[in-house]
């Protein structure tokens, strides 16, 4: 084990069982993740990207296989884990921006004062300063997104898994969104699990980019994409 990766995924294979058959998602998928890195994850339509995320969540227990987080194996969902859902849709719709925020801080062993700073402070980080009174209802879907990224910064955890965060938001509202979100988890030097269907998305947030192969019967194949900014688009595609 490098002395600072974040995440290990050691020999992960998970299959669901459906009607009674054992349904294999992926198989003997290892790898690990330094800190302040981003790994985009992109692969075809229920090739496990979701499931994969669940896992290292803490949310479902793998068929067989390991996660390590920060040298400790974690089976149970943890505030060192932030999963922010493929749905969107995950703000409470009763508090307001700001208290959607601070209620995540609130899980820790702060005193109230540096609860609302820390509050502020990651509101004004995702530029939400406007917005703090403002209830779910009354936000865009990128600013629903923008809450629930500060939400998950803003327990400090060792990792956040997003999934699919911009795929519901217009062109524009995306780029902004993958720009200023890049910006912000490098300044934070933030670890960061980052699943996509989208290539050139995967490309601009990723350092790597894990692909979920070609799934042919029962053979699996896991490709690591480094410096992904200078790979040709195509190129990237073909192993889709
Ligand atoms: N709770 C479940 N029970 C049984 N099968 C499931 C369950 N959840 C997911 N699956 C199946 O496992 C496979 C992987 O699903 P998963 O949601 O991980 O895919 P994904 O790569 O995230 O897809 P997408 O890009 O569409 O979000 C799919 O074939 C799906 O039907
Ligand atoms: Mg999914």
């Amino acid at each position: 084990m490098k002395k600072n990766n974040v995440l290990e995924v050691i020999n992960l294979t998970h299959s669901y069982k459906e009607k009674r058959k054992e349904k294999l998602v992926f198989k003997d998928l290892s790898f690990s993740v330094g800190k302040g890195e981003i790994l985009s994850i992109i692969g075809k339509s229920g090739c496990g990207k979701s499931t994969m995320l669940k896992i290292i969540a803490g949310f479902l227990t793998p068929t067989s296989g390991k996660i390590i987080v920060n040298g400790e194996e974690h089976k149970k969902p943890t505030k060192n884990v932030m999963y922010l859902q493929q749905n969107y849709e995950q703000l409470f719709a009763w508090k307001n921006v700001l208290k959607n925020i601070a209620y995540s801080i609130e899980q820790l062993d702060l005193d109230e004062e540096e609860i609302k700073k820390r509050a502020n402070y990651y509101t004004e980080l995702v530029e939400l300063n406007e917005y703090k009174e403002a209830f779910p209802n009354t936000l865009s879907g990128g600013q629903k997104q923008r809450v629930a990224f500060a939400r998950a910064l803003a327990i400090e955890p060792d990792l956040i898994l997003m999934d699919e965060p911009f795929a519901a938001l217009d062109a524009s509202t995306r780029d902004k969104l993958q720009e200023s979100t890049k910006r912000i988890i490098k300044e934070k030097q933030q670890t960061v699990l980052f699943v996509s269907h989208n290539i050139k998305e995967a490309q601009f947030m990723g350092d790597r980019i894990l692909v979920f192969g070609k799934n042919e019967e029962s053979d699996f194949k896991y490709y690591f994409i480094e410096n992904p900014q200078d790979k040709d688009k195509e190129e990237i595609k073909n192993l889709l």
